[in-house]
Order: structure tokens, then sequence, then C-alpha cells
């Protein structure tokens, strides 16, 4: 048996789990006036209201005692010290240091990386406000009007999603679009009604050998060729790149002068903030960058100081833990109930799911409990009229993180109020639902009665703040970083590396190969086989 289900605290809560399980959110609720106060948590600007979740105040007391023996408390400090945390890969995990203020430090190596963060936030603001004043001209002396960012995975999702997320705060007089898939439909359309001599291309990539964004970054460059007469000189005008890596950025063409580096102690899913930003820096301005980065900062400093009971990372990744190994519950929901964060579940999904799907300890042994749950999510109320069916009525456990604002960015008539009238009672019918008796009162038939009972006892998180600033998106996404890293730390495992996507990568090169010299003889299981047989003879056609 591993050492985590031999913990003091993991045996209790598996027995408290039978006591709770025999309980119902409706007299949880009903029994304790006094529920929705004391599950409550701030910070930030961010309110956590978790009073509907399956849990009493044993249930906390268990779940902070396990965090504590699990060591949560030394893995953070260690990770904030710049310790190399990542081990298998041997790095140290320092997004922290990306939002961190000039005046402080933190040392990798004995070095103090802050000034270096800084210096590259103030050449990016250079290259943003010469773009958005004008300045920065195309190959035929036009101003830069369309950024497009290519990349993919953590060089895709931040960018795309705070975009999307902060676009009330955009300069509209900028296109900003972002190219991630290697189908070559993705950059047909980014593209299709841009001039290319007013078109930046951002090639993001802190390794700069990813197949998709390489792929993509040369058919930009074709494109610019096409239609600057195959001047050469018009790349520097047009392309610039984020990455770790000087050597390929070189090979690729782009003098190091236009690349904005980053470091191999920040993640791809954890590095929206870095140089990756940049094309969220140029659609928002410097300005609102540096409320975003501060909102991450006032978050990480939460979770580097709180008390664990009033630590909301800590508490919504203790909940996690409690649905997802003594629950068996297998996913989350995400529900912002706010249109400009729409992209936020498919961000979610890379932060955690990279992070957290692991199968090995840190020491490398099989863990023999489950690890990271599947996020999903759709913005509210649109998910309403889709899938929120199966979470009221179907038969999996589904917590469900609601996400809401006070206040909308475009206020008109009674949309807010509708849309978070929603949010509230979609919360409230999941946790008490509608019983048989309740159903027949309202005069329903006996054969259709059970159809129309809801079980409720379906816990969910309320987050709420009181706008979606830059300040409340950085704070919101560094929350979900170190809830993720909360939920590590309890189950032993690495959240900063991602192998499991390798053995794809790497078969993908061999597959490529034997599709583009048909006669090579096949050598893969029967299956795999006939797959590049039948598509050796489509794709002639
Ligand atoms: O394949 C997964 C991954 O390595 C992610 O972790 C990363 O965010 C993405 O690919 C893109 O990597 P890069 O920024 O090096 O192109």
């Amino acid at each position: 048996m591993s050492a985590l289900r031999e913990k003091t605290a993991w045996r209790a809560l598996e027995q408290h789990k039978d006591d709770i399980a025999q309980q119902h959110l409706r007299d949880l609720l009903a029994a304790d006036p006094g529920r929705a106060e004391r599950y409550r948590a701030e910070a930030v600007g961010w309110r956590l209201d978790y009073a509907r979740h399956r849990i009493d105040d044993q249930t906390l007391t268990h779940l902070f005692a396990l965090a504590r023996e699990c060591g949560l408390e030394a893995r953070r400090d260690a990770m904030f010290a710049g310790e190399k945390v990542n081990t298998t890969e041997q790095r140290a995990a320092l997004h922290v240091a990306l939002r961190t203020p000039s005046r402080k430090s933190i040392k990798v190596d004995g070095v103090n990386v802050v000034p270096d963060v800084h210096a590259v936030l103030k050449r990016m603001a250079e290259l943003a406000n010469a773009i958005r004043e004008g300045r920065w001209l195309g190959f035929s002396g036009r101003p830069i009007r369309n950024i497009v960012n290519i990349g993919i995975g953590g060089s895709d999702l931040g960018p795309v999603m705070a975009f999307e997320a902060l676009r009330h705060f955009s300069d509209r007089a900028l296109t900003m679009r972002f190219v991630s898939n290697v189908d070559y439909t993705d950059f047909a359309e980014a593209v299709h009604d841009l001039r290319p001599d007013e078109t930046l291309f951002i090639v993001a990539s802190k390794t700069f050998t990813t197949l998709e964004t390489m792929t993509n970054a040369h058919s930009a460059r074709d494109w610019l060729l096409a239609a600057a007469s195959g001047d050469e000189k018009a790349v520097a005008k047009h392309f610039v790149a984020l990455s770790t890596n000087e050597k390929a950025v070189e090979a690729f063409g782009i003098s190091t002068q236009q690349m904005y580096g980053f470091w191999d102690w920040v993640g791809g899913r954890y590095s929206m903030d870095s140089a990756i930003g940049l094309s969220t820096m140029i659609a928002l301005g410097p300005d609102a960058f540096h409320e975003m980065l501060a909102g991450f900062h006032a978050m990480d400093e939460h979770f580097r100081t709180a008390p664990l009971e009033r630590n909301l990372p800590v508490i919504m990744g203790l909940l996690g833990i409690w649905y997802t190994d003594f629950f068996g519950a297998e996913t989350v929901a995400v529900l912002p109930y706010e249109q400009y964060l729409k992209r936020f579940p498919a961000y979610l999904q890379q932060l955690t799911m990279e992070s957290n799907g692991k199968h090995v300890t840190i020491e490398g042994s099989a863990v023999d409990y489950a690890t990271g749950p599947i996020y999903w999510g759709e913005p509210g109320t649109n998910g309403q009229h889709s899938f929120y069916q199966l979470i009221h009525q179907g038969t999996r456990l589904i917590p469900c993180d609601f996400v809401g604002f006070g206040q909308s960015l475009n206020p008109s008539g009674r949309h807010h109020d509708l849309l978070l009238a929603n949010m509230i009672a979609q919360a409230e019918a999941l946790a008490l639902g509608k019983t048989l008796q309740q159903v027949k009162d309202e005069g329903i038939s006996d054969e259709l009665a059970p159809h129309r009972v809801f079980e409720g006892n379906r816990p969910s998180s309320l987050l709420l703040a009181e706008r979606l600033t830059p300040h409340a998106l950085g704070s919101l996404v560094a929350l979900y970083e170190h809830l993720v890293f909360t939920q590590a730390a309890i189950w032993d495992i690495n959240p900063f590396d991602q192998w499991g996507v390798e053995l794809g990568k790497q078969l993908a090169l061999r597959v490529v190969d034997e599709i583009e010299s048909p006669r090579k003889p096949l050598h893969h299981d029967s299956a795999t086989n006939a797959a590049i047989t039948w598509y050796r003879k489509a794709r002639r056609k």
C-alpha cells in the first residue's frame, strides 16, 4: 500500500466518508444556518463559497491534517524558494518569479532571476507600445495592425484565453489571431482576410522545435514572402520569437534582437505571464498586463502566507481530493457565467490535466489512488441547455466550479441579472434537488414522477469577484495553478513534467515518413498498418 493511503488523515477520511455519504446537502444546509458564513473564504478580491459541498467541520479538519501530513507547506516553500521541484527534469518551477515585483529577489542556483524577468518585460513593453502607436512598420511601410500568435499548448492556450478574457480592455484597432493546429485550415482561416504587409507573426515556442508550431511558422514565412516578392529582408519586420532556444530561433531566421526569452524554470502551461504573453501585452497595453501580473502575484502571496484553513487554492484543491479519491468522482466541471471566459475551461484542461495526469509518485512508484480528474466546461448559460442534464440527473458525481462576477463589462437591461440568477439557481438546484414528494405535490402523475425527481446532493463551489479585470484574471489563473500544486503535493506527483506527450510525437514522425515514402514496408501492429495503408491511398485521390 502507498504511503499516502497509510497516512493517519487519509485513513480518517476513509472512515469519515461513510458518515458523509449518508447525509444530504439539503439537510446539512437546513440544520446549520451558519454554514454559508463558515464555509466561505475571501482573498485578493475573490470570494469562495463552499457551503454546498458534501463536507462538515470534521471533513475539513481531516483534509487540512492530510495537507500537513503530506508536507504541503514545505513543498510550497520549496517551489517559491527556487528549489528543483521538477525532479524528473532537474528544474525549478518558478512561474511565481514571472510576476514578482522588481524590488524582490528569487534565486535559482544562487542567482536572482527577478531582474532578468523585468528586463524582458521592459523589452516587451517597448515592442507593444511601438505597435500600438503605429510605429512598427511592415515591409511596405504600412503600420502593423494584425498580430498572429503561432504556438500550441501553453504557447497558445494562455495567450488566447487571456486575449478573449480581457478583450474588453484591448485595442480594437488591432486584429488578434491565434494559430495552433498543424491542420493548415487553422492558418488559412486565421490569415485569409489579413494584409501580409500589416501582419506581425509571433512565433511562440519554449523549445522552438514543436512540430506544429514550426510547420505553421514556415507556412507563415512562405505566405509573407509570397507577398513581399521573396524579399527575405521582410522577415525581420514581420516575425518575432518567444522562446528559450536562441540557436533554433536564429536557425529559423529571426535575429535574437527580435527574440523575447524566458527560462527553463517556466513550464509551458505556466508561461502565460512570461514572454509568451507578448500578444496579451500588445492587445491590452503594458499597464493592463502589469495589472494582470499584480493579480497573479497577489494570489501567489495569499497561497504562500495564508493559513491553510483560509487559503483559497488549498481549500479548493482539498475539496478536489475529497471527491476524486473518496467519492470516485472522475471529472470537475468549470462553468464560468461570463462570456469573456469562454476559453477558460480549455486553458484549465492543459493546466490541470497535463500537470496532474500522472500515474507514478515523485519517487517513481505506481500510485494506488486516483490522481488528476478530467476538467471540462463551457460558459453558462449555454451549458445549461446542453450537458447540465447529466450533471443534474445522470449517474455520475460531478463537482462544479461556478465562476461569476457582480458586474458585467457590458451592462444592458436585465441581461446580467438573468445570467447571475441562473448561476445561483443552478447551484441551488444541484444541492437541494427535488424530492418525489415535491414532484407529486406539484400534481405530476405517478408515472412521470420518477423522471421529474432531482436527487440533488451534487456539490459545487461559487467563485465570485466584482468584475473581470486584468487583476481578477491574473489572480484567478494563479488560484488554479496553486490548486493544481496543492493536489500534486497530496498525491506526491510531479505536476511540472509531461512525459506522457512524448510517445505519440515520436510515433507521428515515423508514421509521416512512412506515409510520404509509400514503398517503405510497414512494421507496426496490424491496426496501425491498416490505417497507414488506407491513408496512403486516400491522400492520392
Ligand atoms: O506537447 C506538450 C507541450 O510540450 C506542452 O507542455 C507545451 O506547452 C507545448 O507542447 C508547446 O511546447 P513549445 O512551447 O515548446 O512549443
